[in-house]
């Protein structure tokens, strides 16, 4: 069973409750759920890889203006499937490429792309213990509805 880390960002947390139904629709299991705000240096810790990046103070921003969602998810090829559906980075290819997706459904644009997705196994495990240090990658989890 493998992990992945996801975010649901500002402009689509008022659609958290919609997604997270498509997540479990998809056998994800939602092991970790916590809904909060990023502070800035926390923003600009977790998204430290593009610090010198020209979008990164508007991508820190955008990501402390409202509440977020952040999740551990559990599945089989966990980190690759919850890509596949988030879709595209840019919400705009997303709506031509996969329109069925969650960024083409929920997003904007390449900022307001309504969730995240950690990009391989070893950012899952760096970003599930950024927001959830307790949390034990070894072992299945019961999702919140205390389902195995
Ligand atoms: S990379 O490293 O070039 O592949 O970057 P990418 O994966 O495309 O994007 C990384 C995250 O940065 C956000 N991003 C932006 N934010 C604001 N403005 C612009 N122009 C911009 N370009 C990329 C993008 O939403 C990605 O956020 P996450 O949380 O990873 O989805």
């Amino acid at each position: 069973m493998e992990h992945t880390f996801a975010m649901i960002k500002p402009d689509a947390f008022e659609n958290a409750d919609e997604i997270c139904k498509i997540i479990e629709g998809a056998d994800f299991k939602i092991a970790e759920k916590e809904s909060l705000t990023l502070t800035p240096a926390k923003a600009k810790s977790f998204y430290g890889e593009h610090k010198d990046r020209a979008f990164f103070s508007g991508l820190i921003e955008f990501i402390t203006s409202g509440t977020i969602v952040a999740m551990v998810l559990e599945k089989e090829n966990a980190v690759v499937d919850w890509r596949s559906l988030l879709g595209p980075t840019n919400s705009k290819q997303a709506e031509e490429e996969a329109p069925d997706s969650i960024r083409a459904r929920y997003g904007t644009d390449v900022q307001k792309n309504a969730a995240h997705g950690s990009d391989s196994p070893s950012a899952a495990e760096r970003e599930i213990k950024f927001f959830f240090p307790e949390f034990d990658l070894t072992e299945t989890h019961r999702t919140s509805q205390g389902e195995e």
